[in-house]
Protein backbone atom coordinates (compact mmCIF):
# COMPACT_ATOMS: atom_id res chain seq x y z
CA UNK A 1 0.00 0.00 0.00
CA UNK A 2 1.53 3.61 -0.78
CA UNK A 3 0.89 6.40 0.90
CA UNK A 4 1.17 9.94 -0.68
CA UNK A 5 1.76 12.40 1.42
CA UNK A 6 0.40 15.80 0.84
CA UNK A 7 3.44 18.58 0.22
CA UNK A 8 2.33 20.88 2.77
CA UNK A 9 0.13 21.23 5.75
CA UNK A 10 -2.27 23.48 3.96
CA UNK A 11 -2.58 20.71 1.30
CA UNK A 12 -3.63 18.63 3.75
CA UNK A 13 -6.17 20.96 5.18
CA UNK A 14 -8.08 21.33 2.23
CA UNK A 15 -8.08 17.64 0.99
CA UNK A 16 -9.76 17.26 4.88
CA UNK A 17 -12.10 20.40 3.94
CA UNK A 18 -13.03 18.52 0.59
CA UNK A 19 -13.07 15.13 1.83
CA UNK A 20 -15.05 16.26 5.14
CA UNK A 21 -17.82 18.28 2.85
CA UNK A 22 -18.13 14.68 0.46
CA UNK A 23 -18.87 12.77 3.18
CA UNK A 24 -21.45 14.79 5.08
CA UNK A 25 -22.59 15.99 1.92
CA UNK A 26 -23.32 11.90 1.09
CA UNK A 27 -24.12 10.88 4.51
CA UNK A 28 -26.05 13.37 5.93
CA UNK A 29 -29.64 12.99 5.09
CA UNK A 30 -29.59 15.92 3.12
CA UNK A 31 -27.23 19.14 2.15
CA UNK A 32 -27.32 22.80 0.56
CA UNK A 33 -25.82 25.23 -0.25
CA UNK A 34 -26.25 29.17 -0.47
CA UNK A 35 -24.68 32.07 -1.81
CA UNK A 36 -23.96 35.77 -0.65
CA UNK A 37 -27.80 36.60 -1.77
CA UNK A 38 -29.38 33.95 -0.26
CA UNK A 39 -29.76 31.76 -3.03
CA UNK A 40 -29.95 28.06 -3.22
CA UNK A 41 -27.53 26.97 -5.77
CA UNK A 42 -26.88 23.37 -4.58
CA UNK A 43 -28.52 21.07 -3.46
CA UNK A 44 -27.49 17.03 -2.08
CA UNK A 45 -29.50 13.75 -4.03
CA UNK A 46 -30.28 12.96 -0.70
CA UNK A 47 -32.13 16.75 -0.39
CA UNK A 48 -34.74 15.91 -2.73
CA UNK A 49 -36.52 13.79 -0.66
CA UNK A 50 -37.13 16.63 1.43
CA UNK A 51 -39.02 18.47 -1.90
CA UNK A 52 -42.47 16.78 -1.50
CA UNK A 53 -42.96 17.92 1.96
CA UNK A 54 -41.86 21.24 1.01
CA UNK A 55 -44.39 21.63 -1.66
CA UNK A 56 -41.76 21.13 -4.50
CA UNK A 57 -41.59 18.61 -7.02
CA UNK A 58 -38.85 19.40 -9.47
CA UNK A 59 -35.51 20.57 -8.19
CA UNK A 60 -35.21 23.56 -10.92
CA UNK A 61 -38.11 24.92 -8.54
CA UNK A 62 -36.41 24.90 -5.88
CA UNK A 63 -32.79 25.90 -6.52
CA UNK A 64 -32.26 29.12 -7.29
CA UNK A 65 -34.86 30.78 -5.19
CA UNK A 66 -34.10 32.60 -1.76
CA UNK A 67 -33.46 30.42 1.17
CA UNK A 68 -36.38 32.00 3.34
CA UNK A 69 -38.97 31.60 0.66
CA UNK A 70 -38.44 27.87 0.03
CA UNK A 71 -37.73 26.98 3.24
CA UNK A 72 -39.99 27.92 6.22
CA UNK A 73 -38.24 29.01 9.56
CA UNK A 74 -34.49 28.23 8.19
CA UNK A 75 -32.16 30.45 10.09
CA UNK A 76 -29.39 29.85 6.60
CA UNK A 77 -30.00 34.03 6.12
CA UNK A 78 -29.04 34.77 9.91
CA UNK A 79 -25.92 32.44 9.40
CA UNK A 80 -24.72 34.16 6.25
CA UNK A 81 -25.63 38.06 8.04
CA UNK A 82 -23.84 37.08 10.97
CA UNK A 83 -21.19 34.64 9.88
CA UNK A 84 -21.60 32.45 12.91
CA UNK A 85 -22.46 29.23 12.14
CA UNK A 86 -25.20 27.05 14.29
CA UNK A 87 -24.00 23.30 15.02
CA UNK A 88 -26.97 21.99 15.97
CA UNK A 89 -30.85 23.15 16.03
CA UNK A 90 -33.61 21.51 15.60
CA UNK A 91 -35.69 23.25 12.50
CA UNK A 92 -39.50 22.64 12.25
CA UNK A 93 -41.80 23.20 9.29
CA UNK A 94 -44.35 22.17 7.30
CA UNK A 95 -42.07 18.98 6.24
CA UNK A 96 -41.19 17.92 9.82
CA UNK A 97 -38.70 18.52 12.73
CA UNK A 98 -35.08 17.89 11.44
CA UNK A 99 -32.26 17.72 13.77
CA UNK A 100 -29.45 20.61 11.13
CA UNK A 101 -26.27 22.20 11.12
CA UNK A 102 -25.72 25.41 9.58
CA UNK A 103 -21.94 26.65 9.16
CA UNK A 104 -20.82 30.14 7.09
CA UNK A 105 -18.60 29.61 4.14
CA UNK A 106 -15.70 31.70 3.29
CA UNK A 107 -12.70 32.80 0.96
CA UNK A 108 -9.83 33.31 1.30
CA UNK A 109 -9.91 36.91 2.64
CA UNK A 110 -12.20 35.58 5.46
CA UNK A 111 -15.40 37.01 3.81
CA UNK A 112 -18.78 35.24 4.26
CA UNK A 113 -19.69 34.37 0.55
CA UNK A 114 -22.52 31.98 1.96
CA UNK A 115 -23.62 28.84 3.88
CA UNK A 116 -24.10 24.98 3.85
CA UNK A 117 -26.72 23.65 5.85
CA UNK A 118 -26.55 19.84 6.77
CA UNK A 119 -30.08 18.14 7.59
CA UNK A 120 -28.60 15.54 10.13
CA UNK A 121 -31.61 13.79 11.21
CA UNK A 122 -35.52 13.87 10.19
CA UNK A 123 -37.88 12.54 12.98
CA UNK A 124 -35.40 13.28 15.49
CA UNK A 125 -38.42 13.10 18.03
CA UNK A 126 -38.02 9.63 17.52
CA UNK A 127 -34.92 9.13 17.00
CA UNK A 128 -33.60 11.22 19.72
CA UNK A 129 -36.43 10.67 21.87
CA UNK A 130 -34.21 9.32 24.75
CA UNK A 131 -32.01 11.97 24.49
CA UNK A 132 -34.88 14.27 24.14
CA UNK A 133 -36.54 12.60 27.05
CA UNK A 134 -33.83 12.72 29.50
CA UNK A 135 -33.55 16.29 28.39
CA UNK A 136 -36.75 17.11 29.39
CA UNK A 137 -36.82 15.27 32.25
CA UNK A 138 -33.84 17.40 33.80
CA UNK A 139 -34.97 20.45 32.70
CA UNK A 140 -38.43 19.77 35.26
CA UNK A 141 -35.73 18.40 37.76
CA UNK A 142 -34.34 21.95 37.59
CA UNK A 143 -37.33 24.23 37.63
CA UNK A 144 -38.40 22.49 40.79
CA UNK A 145 -35.22 22.98 42.33
CA UNK A 146 -35.33 26.46 41.37
CA UNK A 147 -38.82 26.62 42.49
CA UNK A 148 -37.44 25.12 45.87
CA UNK A 149 -34.70 27.25 46.26
CA UNK A 150 -36.72 30.52 46.06
CA UNK A 151 -39.17 29.10 48.51
CA UNK A 152 -36.28 28.80 51.27
CA UNK A 153 -34.91 32.26 50.79
CA UNK A 154 -38.40 33.92 50.55
CA UNK A 155 -38.80 34.74 54.28
CA UNK A 156 -41.73 32.91 55.48
CA UNK A 157 -43.82 35.53 56.23
CA UNK A 158 -45.75 38.78 55.20
CA UNK A 159 -47.57 41.68 56.64
CA UNK A 160 -50.30 40.12 56.92
CA UNK A 161 -49.20 37.63 58.95
CA UNK A 162 -49.08 40.14 61.76
CA UNK A 163 -52.39 39.10 63.07
CA UNK A 164 -54.24 41.89 64.53
CA UNK A 165 -56.78 44.56 63.51
CA UNK A 166 -56.81 46.66 66.90
CA UNK A 167 -55.47 50.51 66.02
CA UNK A 168 -52.01 49.64 67.78
CA UNK A 169 -51.95 46.57 65.35
CA UNK A 170 -52.93 48.03 62.14
CA UNK A 171 -50.71 51.16 62.97
CA UNK A 172 -47.62 48.50 63.53
CA UNK A 173 -48.87 47.29 60.00
CA UNK A 174 -49.21 50.93 58.08
CA UNK A 175 -45.85 52.07 59.36
CA UNK A 176 -44.47 48.63 58.13
CA UNK A 177 -45.34 48.92 54.85
CA UNK A 178 -44.45 52.50 54.68
CA UNK A 179 -40.57 51.68 55.68
CA UNK A 180 -40.44 48.62 53.40
CA UNK A 181 -41.01 50.70 50.13
CA UNK A 182 -38.56 53.33 51.44
CA UNK A 183 -35.99 50.64 52.10
CA UNK A 184 -33.49 52.08 54.38
CA UNK A 185 -32.79 50.95 58.04
CA UNK A 186 -35.68 49.88 60.55
CA UNK A 187 -35.52 49.86 64.16
CA UNK A 188 -37.85 47.49 65.43
CA UNK A 189 -38.60 47.80 69.20
CA UNK A 190 -40.78 45.78 71.53
CA UNK A 191 -41.06 43.49 74.75
CA UNK A 192 -39.60 39.98 73.69
CA UNK A 193 -42.30 37.84 72.08
CA UNK A 194 -44.17 41.23 70.36
CA UNK A 195 -43.45 39.44 66.90
CA UNK A 196 -40.42 41.86 65.93
CA UNK A 197 -39.12 38.92 63.89
CA UNK A 198 -42.25 37.90 62.25
CA UNK A 199 -42.56 41.88 60.91
CA UNK A 200 -38.64 42.21 60.16
CA UNK A 201 -39.48 39.48 57.40
CA UNK A 202 -42.60 40.75 56.60
CA UNK A 203 -41.30 44.13 55.76
CA UNK A 204 -38.20 42.62 53.64
CA UNK A 205 -41.19 40.15 51.62
CA UNK A 206 -42.97 44.00 51.31
CA UNK A 207 -39.89 45.43 49.77
CA UNK A 208 -37.53 46.06 46.75
CA UNK A 209 -35.39 43.57 47.72
CA UNK A 210 -38.02 40.36 48.49
CA UNK A 211 -36.47 37.83 45.99
CA UNK A 212 -33.25 38.27 47.75
CA UNK A 213 -32.08 37.05 50.73
CA UNK A 214 -33.03 37.42 54.34
CA UNK A 215 -30.68 36.69 56.85
CA UNK A 216 -30.40 36.65 60.68
CA UNK A 217 -28.41 37.05 63.67
CA UNK A 218 -29.22 37.13 66.72
CA UNK A 219 -26.94 39.31 68.62
CA UNK A 220 -27.11 37.69 71.76
CA UNK A 221 -27.21 34.18 71.11
CA UNK A 222 -23.74 34.50 69.67
CA UNK A 223 -20.81 34.82 72.36
CA UNK A 224 -18.97 37.96 72.24
CA UNK A 225 -15.57 36.66 71.05
CA UNK A 226 -17.28 35.01 67.73
CA UNK A 227 -19.53 37.96 66.85
CA UNK A 228 -16.68 40.27 64.70
CA UNK A 229 -16.01 37.10 62.18
CA UNK A 230 -19.99 36.39 62.12
CA UNK A 231 -20.68 39.64 60.88
CA UNK A 232 -17.60 40.25 58.99
CA UNK A 233 -16.19 36.73 57.78
CA UNK A 234 -13.14 35.47 58.15
CA UNK A 235 -10.10 35.90 55.40
CA UNK A 236 -8.55 32.98 53.89
CA UNK A 237 -5.31 32.11 55.40
CA UNK A 238 -6.43 34.21 58.43
CA UNK A 239 -6.07 30.90 60.96
CA UNK A 240 -4.69 28.31 60.32
CA UNK A 241 -6.70 25.01 60.75
CA UNK A 242 -10.36 24.59 60.17
CA UNK A 243 -11.08 28.05 59.24
CA UNK A 244 -7.83 28.22 56.45
CA UNK A 245 -10.43 28.45 53.83
CA UNK A 246 -12.03 31.60 55.10
CA UNK A 247 -15.67 32.16 56.16
CA UNK A 248 -18.13 34.69 54.51
CA UNK A 249 -19.94 36.66 57.43
CA UNK A 250 -23.46 37.45 57.62
CA UNK A 251 -23.53 40.99 55.80
CA UNK A 252 -21.71 39.27 52.71
CA UNK A 253 -23.95 36.52 53.08
CA UNK A 254 -27.05 38.56 52.61
CA UNK A 255 -25.38 41.36 49.61
CA UNK A 256 -28.34 42.50 47.97
CA UNK A 257 -30.99 41.38 51.02
CA UNK A 258 -31.29 42.21 54.10
CA UNK A 259 -29.42 41.71 57.28
CA UNK A 260 -31.95 41.11 60.29
CA UNK A 261 -30.00 42.52 63.53
CA UNK A 262 -31.63 41.02 66.44
CA UNK A 263 -31.06 42.08 69.97
CA UNK A 264 -28.72 44.83 69.30
CA UNK A 265 -28.70 45.97 72.47
CA UNK A 266 -26.86 42.68 73.09
CA UNK A 267 -24.26 44.04 71.01
CA UNK A 268 -20.59 44.25 72.70
CA UNK A 269 -19.19 48.57 72.60
CA UNK A 270 -16.09 47.21 71.09
CA UNK A 271 -17.56 46.01 67.85
CA UNK A 272 -20.56 48.72 68.14
CA UNK A 273 -18.30 51.02 65.90
CA UNK A 274 -17.36 48.33 63.94
CA UNK A 275 -21.08 47.54 62.77
CA UNK A 276 -21.40 51.67 62.45
CA UNK A 277 -18.92 51.66 60.02
CA UNK A 278 -20.54 48.98 57.89
CA UNK A 279 -23.79 50.23 57.91
CA UNK A 280 -22.54 54.00 56.90
CA UNK A 281 -19.83 52.60 54.24
CA UNK A 282 -21.66 49.97 53.28
CA UNK A 283 -17.74 47.98 53.43
CA UNK A 284 -17.02 45.60 55.65
CA UNK A 285 -13.04 44.46 55.88
CA UNK A 286 -13.20 40.11 56.84
CA UNK A 287 -11.83 39.48 60.14
CA UNK A 288 -7.21 39.01 59.16
CA UNK A 289 -7.67 41.03 55.68
CA UNK A 290 -6.32 44.14 55.06
CA UNK A 291 -9.05 44.36 52.25
CA UNK A 292 -12.18 45.93 52.15
CA UNK A 293 -15.36 44.61 50.65
CA UNK A 294 -18.37 46.18 49.26
CA UNK A 295 -21.99 44.91 50.34
CA UNK A 296 -25.06 46.27 49.77
CA UNK A 297 -27.45 45.05 52.69
CA UNK A 298 -30.72 46.96 54.49
CA UNK A 299 -30.66 46.49 58.00
CA UNK A 300 -33.65 45.48 60.16
CA UNK A 301 -32.47 45.91 64.14
CA UNK A 302 -34.35 44.83 66.74
CA UNK A 303 -34.41 45.11 70.34
CA UNK A 304 -36.46 44.46 73.44
CA UNK A 305 -34.38 46.74 75.40
CA UNK A 306 -34.45 50.52 76.05
CA UNK A 307 -31.60 52.01 73.87
CA UNK A 308 -32.40 55.45 74.64
CA UNK A 309 -31.54 55.00 78.18
CA UNK A 310 -28.50 52.70 77.16
CA UNK A 311 -26.85 55.47 75.54
CA UNK A 312 -27.50 57.74 78.49
CA UNK A 313 -26.04 55.22 80.70
CA UNK A 314 -22.69 54.73 78.31
CA UNK A 315 -23.43 51.35 77.49
CA UNK A 316 -24.84 52.01 73.83
CA UNK A 317 -23.15 54.51 71.33
CA UNK A 318 -25.16 57.71 70.56
CA UNK A 319 -23.82 57.56 67.07
CA UNK A 320 -25.11 54.25 66.01
CA UNK A 321 -28.48 54.51 68.44
CA UNK A 322 -29.14 57.41 65.73
CA UNK A 323 -28.21 55.72 62.63
CA UNK A 324 -30.08 52.98 63.66
CA UNK A 325 -33.29 55.05 65.10
CA UNK A 326 -34.35 56.65 61.86
CA UNK A 327 -37.42 54.47 61.43
CA UNK A 328 -38.92 53.13 64.42
CA UNK A 329 -41.62 50.69 64.81
CA UNK A 330 -43.00 50.32 68.10
CA UNK A 331 -44.47 47.04 68.94
CA UNK A 332 -47.39 47.01 71.35
CA UNK A 333 -47.38 44.39 74.05
CA UNK A 334 -50.14 41.76 73.89
CA UNK A 335 -51.75 43.35 77.22
CA UNK A 336 -51.85 46.34 75.44
CA UNK A 337 -54.16 44.87 72.47
CA UNK A 338 -55.73 42.03 74.12
CA UNK A 339 -58.65 43.14 71.58
CA UNK A 340 -56.61 41.30 69.28
CA UNK A 341 -56.32 38.35 71.59
CA UNK A 342 -58.91 35.89 70.21
CA UNK A 343 -57.51 36.35 66.53
CA UNK A 344 -54.37 35.20 67.51
CA UNK A 345 -55.25 32.54 69.53
CA UNK A 346 -57.62 31.41 66.41
CA UNK A 347 -54.31 31.43 63.92
CA UNK A 348 -51.97 30.33 66.43
CA UNK A 349 -54.01 27.46 67.13
CA UNK A 350 -54.52 26.64 63.69
CA UNK A 351 -50.72 26.92 63.35
CA UNK A 352 -49.97 24.43 65.93
CA UNK A 353 -51.95 21.68 64.75
CA UNK A 354 -50.43 22.14 61.07
CA UNK A 355 -47.06 21.72 63.17
CA UNK A 356 -47.50 19.06 65.49
CA UNK A 357 -49.96 16.82 62.98
CA UNK A 358 -52.86 17.14 66.27
CA UNK A 359 -56.36 18.42 65.31
CA UNK A 360 -57.04 22.26 65.80
CA UNK A 361 -58.20 23.06 68.83
CA UNK A 362 -60.84 26.01 69.81
CA UNK A 363 -60.98 27.83 72.86
CA UNK A 364 -63.97 28.39 74.95
CA UNK A 365 -65.61 31.98 75.27
CA UNK A 366 -64.59 31.59 79.57
CA UNK A 367 -61.10 29.80 78.33
CA UNK A 368 -60.68 33.29 76.65
CA UNK A 369 -61.62 35.64 79.14
CA UNK A 370 -59.56 34.07 81.76
CA UNK A 371 -56.71 34.35 79.45
CA UNK A 372 -57.32 37.47 78.85
CA UNK A 373 -56.89 38.50 82.56
CA UNK A 374 -53.23 37.14 82.15
CA UNK A 375 -49.92 40.14 82.46
CA UNK A 376 -48.50 38.13 79.08
CA UNK A 377 -44.74 39.11 80.20
CA UNK A 378 -43.53 36.67 77.37
CA UNK A 379 -46.38 38.27 75.01
CA UNK A 380 -47.84 36.30 71.46
CA UNK A 381 -44.48 34.15 72.15
CA UNK A 382 -45.86 32.75 75.91
CA UNK A 383 -49.58 33.02 74.26
CA UNK A 384 -48.12 30.17 71.56
CA UNK A 385 -46.30 27.95 74.16
CA UNK A 386 -49.15 28.14 76.43
CA UNK A 387 -51.70 27.04 74.04
CA UNK A 388 -49.37 24.40 72.50
CA UNK A 389 -49.24 23.23 76.41
CA UNK A 390 -52.95 23.22 76.66
CA UNK A 391 -53.69 20.99 73.10
CA UNK A 392 -50.51 18.44 74.09
CA UNK A 393 -52.51 18.30 77.57
CA UNK A 394 -55.71 17.02 76.57
CA UNK A 395 -57.61 15.13 73.11
CA UNK A 396 -60.47 17.34 73.92
CA UNK A 397 -61.27 19.91 71.06
CA UNK A 398 -62.28 22.70 73.04
CA UNK A 399 -60.29 24.04 75.87
CA UNK A 400 -61.72 25.02 78.53
CA UNK A 401 -60.58 26.93 81.54
CA UNK A 402 -58.92 23.70 83.32
CA UNK A 403 -56.76 23.50 80.83
CA UNK A 404 -55.26 26.54 81.53
CA UNK A 405 -55.02 25.87 84.94
CA UNK A 406 -52.38 24.62 87.54
CA UNK A 407 -49.07 24.93 85.77
CA UNK A 408 -46.23 28.05 85.17
CA UNK A 409 -47.56 30.78 83.17
CA UNK A 410 -50.91 31.65 85.42
CA UNK A 411 -50.19 34.59 87.00
CA UNK A 412 -51.80 35.54 90.04
CA UNK A 413 -54.32 37.96 88.66
CA UNK A 414 -55.40 34.51 87.02
CA UNK A 415 -57.04 33.73 90.23
CA UNK A 416 -59.10 36.45 90.36
CA UNK A 417 -61.65 36.78 87.54
CA UNK A 418 -62.37 40.46 88.47
CA UNK A 419 -58.72 41.91 88.18
CA UNK A 420 -57.93 44.23 85.46
CA UNK A 421 -54.65 43.46 83.38
CA UNK A 422 -51.84 44.50 85.48
CA UNK A 423 -50.22 47.18 83.38
CA UNK A 424 -46.77 46.07 84.65
CA UNK A 425 -46.05 42.93 83.79
CA UNK A 426 -45.03 40.24 86.11
CA UNK A 427 -41.56 39.91 84.65
CA UNK A 428 -40.22 39.37 88.29
CA UNK A 429 -42.61 37.12 90.51
CA UNK A 430 -42.42 37.16 94.21
CA UNK A 431 -39.95 35.35 95.28
CA UNK A 432 -41.37 32.28 96.41
CA UNK A 433 -41.67 31.63 100.05
CA UNK A 434 -41.77 28.69 101.77
CA UNK A 435 -45.11 29.00 103.41
CA UNK A 436 -46.61 29.19 100.29
CA UNK A 437 -45.71 25.55 99.24
CA UNK A 438 -47.63 22.57 101.28
CA UNK A 439 -44.20 21.29 102.43
CA UNK A 440 -45.74 18.24 104.08
CA UNK A 441 -43.99 17.32 107.76
CA UNK A 442 -41.05 14.49 107.26
CA UNK A 443 -39.49 12.51 110.30
CA UNK A 444 -35.95 13.42 109.70
CA UNK A 445 -35.24 9.42 109.95
CA UNK A 446 -37.60 8.70 106.87
CA UNK A 447 -35.78 11.04 104.57
CA UNK A 448 -35.06 9.86 101.52
CA UNK A 449 -31.95 10.93 99.12
CA UNK A 450 -32.95 13.64 96.73
CA UNK A 451 -32.86 11.08 93.68
CA UNK A 452 -34.36 8.45 94.94
CA UNK A 453 -37.58 10.56 95.49
CA UNK A 454 -37.60 12.37 91.92
CA UNK A 455 -37.47 8.97 90.15
CA UNK A 456 -40.35 7.91 92.11
CA UNK A 457 -42.02 11.32 90.97
CA UNK A 458 -40.75 10.63 87.42
CA UNK A 459 -42.15 6.93 87.66
CA UNK A 460 -45.62 7.69 88.70
CA UNK A 461 -45.92 10.38 86.27
CA UNK A 462 -45.01 8.43 83.44
CA UNK A 463 -47.00 5.54 84.96
CA UNK A 464 -49.87 7.76 84.68
CA UNK A 465 -49.21 9.28 81.10
CA UNK A 466 -48.90 5.66 79.89
CA UNK A 467 -52.19 4.42 81.11
CA UNK A 468 -53.97 8.24 80.34
CA UNK A 469 -52.40 7.44 76.80
CA UNK A 470 -53.62 3.48 76.30
CA UNK A 471 -50.20 2.14 76.57
CA UNK A 472 -49.41 4.69 73.32
CA UNK A 473 -45.67 5.53 73.86
CA UNK A 474 -45.27 8.24 71.29
CA UNK A 475 -48.66 9.82 73.00
CA UNK A 476 -47.16 9.80 76.63
CA UNK A 477 -44.05 11.43 75.38
CA UNK A 478 -45.65 14.00 73.65
CA UNK A 479 -47.84 14.78 76.63
CA UNK A 480 -45.14 14.44 79.01
CA UNK A 481 -43.34 16.80 76.69
CA UNK A 482 -40.54 14.76 76.77
CA UNK A 483 -38.82 12.98 73.50
CA UNK A 484 -39.65 9.27 73.28
CA UNK A 485 -36.26 8.22 73.66
CA UNK A 486 -35.96 9.47 76.82
CA UNK A 487 -39.47 7.81 77.70
CA UNK A 488 -37.99 4.54 76.19
CA UNK A 489 -35.37 5.18 78.21
CA UNK A 490 -36.54 5.31 81.67
CA UNK A 491 -39.22 2.05 80.61
CA UNK A 492 -36.00 0.34 80.19
CA UNK A 493 -34.68 1.55 83.99
CA UNK A 494 -37.79 0.27 85.17
CA UNK A 495 -39.18 -3.25 83.72
CA UNK A 496 -41.69 -3.24 86.59
CA UNK A 497 -43.70 -0.33 85.20
CA UNK A 498 -47.01 -1.02 84.04
CA UNK A 499 -47.59 -0.38 80.34
CA UNK A 500 -50.71 0.99 80.57
CA UNK A 501 -52.90 -1.54 78.37
N1 LIG B 1 -48.87 39.60 65.38
C1 LIG B 1 -48.60 38.29 65.37
N2 LIG B 1 -49.39 37.46 64.70
C2 LIG B 1 -49.13 36.13 64.70
N3 LIG B 1 -48.11 35.56 65.35
C3 LIG B 1 -47.29 36.35 66.02
C4 LIG B 1 -47.48 37.75 66.05
N4 LIG B 1 -46.50 38.27 66.79
C5 LIG B 1 -45.72 37.26 67.19
N5 LIG B 1 -46.20 36.08 66.73
C6 LIG B 1 -45.63 34.77 66.99
O1 LIG B 1 -45.05 34.81 68.29
C7 LIG B 1 -43.77 34.19 68.31
C8 LIG B 1 -42.71 35.18 68.69
O2 LIG B 1 -42.57 36.17 67.68
P1 LIG B 1 -41.17 36.84 67.32
O3 LIG B 1 -41.32 37.55 66.03
O4 LIG B 1 -40.06 35.85 67.41
O5 LIG B 1 -41.04 37.88 68.52
P2 LIG B 1 -39.82 38.75 68.99
O6 LIG B 1 -38.80 38.72 67.88
O7 LIG B 1 -40.40 40.11 69.21
O8 LIG B 1 -39.32 38.14 70.25
C9 LIG B 1 -43.58 33.60 66.94
O9 LIG B 1 -44.01 32.27 66.96
C10 LIG B 1 -44.47 34.45 66.06
O10 LIG B 1 -44.88 33.75 64.93
MG1 LIG C 1 -36.97 37.62 68.81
Amino acid sequence: MTMTLPADADGLLAMAGKSMFEAFARDAMGAMVVDREHRVVWISEGYLRFLPGLGFTEPEQFVGRRVEEVVPNTLMAHVIDTGQPILVDLLTNQAGTFLVSRLPLRDDAGRVIGAVGFVLLDHPETTMQPLLAKFSRLQTELDTARQQLAAQRRPRHTIASFIGASPAALEVKRQARRVAQIGSTVLLLGETGTGKELLAQGIHAAGARAARRFVGVNIAAVPDTLLEAEFFGVAPGAYTGADRRGREGKFKHADGGTLFLDEIGDMPLALQSKLLRALQEQEIEPLGSNRVERVDVRIIAATSRDLAAMVAAGTFRADLYYRLNVLPIRLPALRERLADLEALVESLAEDIARRSGLPVRSVSPEALALLARRAWPGNIRELRNTLEQAALMTDDLVLEPRHFDGWAGADASASTPAAQPTPEPATAPPPASAGALPVPDVPPGTLRPLSEQVAEVERTAIASALRASGGNRALAARRLRMSRAALYERLARWPELPDGT
